[in-house]
């Protein structure tokens, strides 16, 4: 017999919705959900943390809280970023420690632990967590396709995990291309090697293959598999549920869960699938084989297209695919996974519209340096020495690089409770985690993008045409019949975008050039320059304004950092590349810039 994991609650609608599913909308079939028998319901971790405070005025501890009453018979499982937790960096391990704690409190009961770069050491500390507050540790390793990635390195993973005090093991093929013979080979190989506690095969529909590799799979021993009720699976989700229970009817691996009862909850989803039918994209619902060739998962190939087109170089994308396996094959060929696959995939746009390694982003050198763990395979010198400069080996760590970091806990506590925003002690890793997003989700100042009334949106609204679109894209524009033209200019410009990554989301603000504070002080800009300035350093990628580092006055060598801009969600630096005195400054902090925006003039 066979078990299976249901992700409709948050694998699911995060593959396919956009992680915009409300609480509401899981309330109404919780009951039945929790009857069917399913070995865990999978309701938390990866985006469902940060969208419900940025887009939905939700309350992520909450809905964790709610759903625990209203499915009190089925484990309820989370997905947990190892030593990231549920966001994009390394936390110290006190944060780690209490955000387990409060998970367990509220309501969850099984933790699926990954690390991008399977770097055990990032895993002692959440799976010990796990297993203090009474909770099932499930241990994963992040598949995927590399010469160093053979069967046996799985293998012995999957076994030392299960040492390490795992109560289940699971191959988390996260980007779903698995294929049958390697699946059969793992899960086989962990079995015949005395792998004892239960295994779980978690991936998606994308690359077509996932009934053979299941088939695959049953016969190696897998003793759980994933899915995801019809009207949320294949595409970038994973394989319906209601299909396996069917095809595995009088065979040995019979869930024997059912049928009556999952058609009940299928006929439930498909009105939730309706109600967000301005997030269906044809991409994400038809099989994409193509994965088993450049083996680039989905979620980062859009993101590529989307970071390309705010560059203003949506043509280079076939270089940057090219680009792609040098990088992952340089940085020690990791999982592409949250946050791995972002640091390769934006060092391989970097490298594709500045030259190689020529533009590095923090993100790039914090991981060469170790700050994410060990990488599968060692990198080489001349990488080093590219990215973090002549004296890499005085920056390198080879320990675990939460050792590197200090407690957080008691200054985020403090913190909170000086703006007066802490009303449960839950809120102080909500703050930790996203401190901007979480302030102003406290504030009140984060209302719903929608509310649910108003969905599913109408048919002439922009994110309903967009979605017309994706299923009819030789459509140039998209008329509703009897719409009224819109009025052009600039008020229908919009100056605020919404992009996924790993179909999470951030924001991308674009402000109108002008009207800034007058000039103060040295460090005050002046207005945006108007034509031609003699001496402009100017940005060469779209994004935010961190930090301004040379003021009027100052004098500048060439390759100094005038400034750090937020640019494809990570840090940049940007260099002169003249030398002078800076005599008028023309961007702030926080302001946002496009390619070729003058931000300094430098004589
Ligand atoms: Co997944």
């Amino acid at each position: 017999m066979v078990k299976l994991i249901e992700l409709a609650f948050r694998d699911a609608h995060q593959s396919l919705l956009a992680t915009r599913m409300r609480t509401e909308d899981m309330l109404p079939i919780a009951a039945k959900m929790d009857q069917v028998g399913f070995w865990a319901l999978e309701t938390w971790g990866g985006a469902t943390f940060d969208v419900p405070i940025r887009y939905l005025n939700e309350d992520p501890w909450d809905r964790i809280k709610t759903l625990k009453a209203a499915m009190p018979n089925t484990p309820m499982q989370m997905l947990e970023r190892a030593m990231s937790i549920v966001a994009y960096w390394n936390f110290p391990d006190d944060i780690v420690k209490k955000f387990i704690f409060y998970a367990k409190k509220n309501g969850v009961d099984n933790f699926r632990i990954f690390d991008a770069l399977n770097d055990l050491r990032n895993m002692k500390v959440p799976i010990d967590t796990v297993n203090e507050v009474g909770g099932h540790a499930q241990g994963c390793v992040s598949y995927t396709i590399s010469p160093v990635h053979t069967t046996d390195i799985f293998v012995n993973d999957l076994l030392a995990l299960e040492k390490m005090g795992c109560q289940s093991v699971c191959v988390k093929d996260m980007a779903g291309m698995i294929f049958p013979k390697h699946a059969y080979e793992i899960i086989k190989g962990y079995k015949d090697a005395g792998g004892k506690v239960p295994l779980s095969l978690h991936t998606h529909s994308i690359s077509g293959m996932e009934g053979i590799t299941y088939q695959r799979a049953l016969d190696a021993g897998v003793d759980i598999l994933d899915g995801a009720i019809s009207p949320l699976s294949g595409g970038t989700a994973a394989p319906p549920t209601e299909s396996i229970v069917q095809a595995l009817k009088g065979t040995p691996h019979d869930t024997g869960y059912d049928i009556k009862l999952l058609m009940e909850i299928r006929k439930y989803f498909m009105d939730v699938w309706k109600k967000y039918r301005h997030l269906h994209r044809m991409e994400a619902i038809r099989p994409d084989p193509s994965v088993t060739v450049h083996q680039i998962p989905g979620g980062m190939l859009s993101n590529l297209v989307s970071q390309l087109e705010l560059q203003g170089a949506g043509h280079k994308y076939q270089e940057v695919l090219d680009e792609v396996p040098h990088v992952k094959e340089e940085l020690g060929h990791p999982p592409l996974v949250t946050p791995t696959s972002q640091v390769v995939g934006v060092q391989a746009v970097m490298n594709v519209l500045f030259g190689r390694y020529k533009n590095i982003p923090q993100e790039t050198k914090d991981y060469v340096k170790g700050m994410y763990g060990r990488t599968p395979v060692p990198i080489k010198p001349e990488i080093y020495e590219k990215v973090l400069g002549p004296k890499w080996k005085d920056e390198v760590i080879d320990c675990r690089p939460a050792d590197m970091l200090k407690p957080l806990w008691d200054q985020r506590r403090k913190e909170l409770s000086e703006m007066g925003l802490m009303k449960k002690e839950e809120d102080v890793i909500t703050y930790a985690l996203y401190p901007k997003v979480a302030v102003k989700f406290f504030k009140g100042e984060s209302p719903p993008e929608f509310m649910s009334p108003q969905l599913p949106l109408p048919i002439d609204h922009e994110y309903t045409k967009a979605m017309v679109k994706s299923f009819l894209p030789e459509l140039k524009q998209v008329f509703i019949y009897g719409e009224e033209p819109r009025a052009s200019g600039p008020a229908a410009i919009p100056t605020e975008f919404k992009v996924e990554v790993d179909g999470e989301p951030f924001e991308v603000k674009v402000e109108p050039v002008g009207g800034y504070m007058t000039a103060t002080g040295a460090c005050a800009p002046g207005a945006a320059p108007k034509g031609d300035v003699e001496g402009a350093v100017r940005s060469q990628m779209q994004g935010t304004i961190l930090k301004v580092k040379k003021c009027v006055g100052d004098k500048v060598a060439v390759g100094d950092v005038i400034a750090t801009i937020e640019a494809m969600k990570m840090e940049q630096e940007i260099k002169s590349e003249k030398a002078g005195e800076v005599k008028q400054l023309f961007v702030k902090e926080g302001q946002a810039v496009k390619p070729g925006d003058a931000l300094m003039q430098v004589l």
